[in-house]
């Protein structure tokens, strides 16, 4: 990590989902001190829905699925995050979240705030019996299962966790926990000089 790196950061995990998916993207947008964790999906699905993660998210570190160990989760370790955000949750990391399971960059992540109760909020994808979605070429319907609806249940009783289930709800949860944090220090003249930023 580097030495000038701003912490505490916002960890941001982007799992392979269309739902919601271009809405998060511009939420991000507007958040300081961003790290992004981006499942091997969610990098087919940027590609798909043609957009540009460095371009959009200009001063965020991105971190890809690249790695069997899940190697840059260890920053949880070390107090630089206060928060992360799990969204759009995929029916599959959230079945995986609720198993314990720790197998991508997005589920390990999930699993290690835990571990070092850094507070997680979860917008799941699948919130209703029947939905519409939007898919690459244009709206689509889907009926999640009983299973994709009963993790999503199970997710809201675990530790450190909110389960967001609408783009206004996850919005009024990040920046209620934006707004609980201390203000930041102070720059230092020598930050100001040298414009340091992660
Ligand atoms: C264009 C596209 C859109 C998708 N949208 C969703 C979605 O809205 N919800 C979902 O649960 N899975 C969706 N999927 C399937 C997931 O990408 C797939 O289950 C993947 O294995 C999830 O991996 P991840 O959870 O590690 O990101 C979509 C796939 C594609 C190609």
């Amino acid at each position: 990590m580097s030495e000038a790196l701003r912490t505490p950061r916002l960890a941001w995990a982007l799992t392979g989902s269309g739902h919601y998916f271009t809405e998060c993207l511009a939420l991000m947008g507007g958040i300081p001190d961003l790290d992004l964790f981006v499942t091997k999906a969610a990098a087919e699905v940027v590609r798909m829905y043609k957009q540009d993660l460095a371009a959009l998210l200009e001063g965020a570190r991105i971190f890809r699925d690249t790695t069997a160990s899940a190697g840059p989760v260890g920053h949880c370790y070390h107090g630089v995050y206060h928060t992360l955000v799990l969204a759009p949750a995929t029916s599959n990391t959230v079945a995986k979240c609720v198993a314990g399971i720790s197998d991508s960059l997005a589920t390990n992540v999930y699993a290690q705030a835990g571990k070092c109760r850094v507070p997680s909020i979860v917008f799941a994808c699948d919130t209703a019996p029947e939905m519409e979605t939007e898919a690459p070429h244009g709206t689509v319907k889907v009926f999640p299962r009983r299973i994709d609806l009963e993790n999503v249940e199970r997710l809201k009783a675990f530790e450190a966790t909110e389960v967001v289930e609408t783009l206004p709800d996850l919005e009024r949860a990040l920046q209620a926990r934006l707004a609980a944090l201390p203000a930041p220090e102070a720059e230092s003249p020598a930050r100001r000089r040298g414009g340091a930023r992660g």
